[in-house]
């Protein structure tokens, strides 16, 4: 798959995502009995959980050797409409049957450095005894505003370099989140953006052919070690690129 990848509208963004969600499981499970995968909140991603929850998708992954992660969390209880595991769950976790031990989310509910300890914890030992937490798949959304999972523009987070998890206060929001780093997220084998909507498009434009600013676009930290990187816009989120 090419790097950067435009489609007609966010549903073929979403199937594309759902079945290289459904390929790179197969990989994974044949090669290592498991995969491991973040997932990211916010709206666009939706789709594409409800599409793996489709008989279609589904009966394609071995939900039991699944194990699912999140990217970031806001800090609200997992029943609060904010929390990205409660949209996951209605996405997709109420009609899958994955083992509730495969389900690793971010307690959000707790304080926001002692969520952000648990889950560093949960990880390490997932990914024990290796010195890095190696996602098979992290799926990624961005802001308008350049932010990936929880990394913000000149937020505490981006200064982190061996954390794997961090609590993140983000200003504007005047909110807290619990956020994987890019440290942790560029040891990946595979990240996928999923970014779609017209009000993306100049955010789009500069963080892949401007000049390098990560601190504002926290987006362009984002550059697997050793891992693939790809991009799948609609044709609005691409309208400004140069380079397709
Ligand atoms: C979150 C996400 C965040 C999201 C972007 C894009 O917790 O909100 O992790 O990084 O991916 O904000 O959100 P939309 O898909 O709603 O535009």
């Amino acid at each position: 798959m090419d790097k950067i990848k435009v489609f007609p509208d966010v549903y073929r963004v979403s199937r594309t995502a759902a079945e290289y969600f459904v390929s790179r499981s197969q990989v994974a499970i044949k090669e290592r009995g498991r995969f491991a995968v973040a997932l990211c909140g916010g709206t666009t991603p939706e789709q594409m959980y409800a599409l793996l929850a489709t008989e279609a998708f589904a009966r394609r992954v071995k939900w039991e050797q699944v194990h699912l992660f999140w990217g970031d969390e806001r800090c609200v209880p997992p029943n609060n409409i904010d929390s990205n595991y409660w949209m996951v769950r209605h996405a997709m976790l109420d009609t899958l049957s994955i083992p509730p031990e495969n389900i690793h989310r971010i307690h959000g509910e707790m304080k926001p450095d002692h969520a952000a300890a648990d889950y560093d914890t949960k990880l390490r030992e997932f990914f024990a005894p290796a010195s890095q937490p190696r996602f098979d798949l992290v799926l990624l959304g961005m802001g308008a505003d350049g932010h990936t999972a929880s990394l913000f523009p000149h937020s505490q987070a981006l200064e982190a370099q061996k954390a794997w998890v961090v609590a993140n206060y983000i200003d504007e929001m005047r909110a807290w989140r619990v956020t994987l780093t890019a440290n942790a997220i560029n040891q990946a084998a595979n990240v996928v953006f999923l970014v779609t909507g017209s009000n993306k498009a100049r955010t789009v434009k500069a963080v892949l052919e401007g000049e390098k600013r990560p601190t504002d676009l926290p987006a362009q930290m984002i550059d697997p070690e050793e891992g693939e990187l790809f991009w799948l816009l609609d044709e609005e989120a691409a309208s400004l690129l140069e380079k397709r």
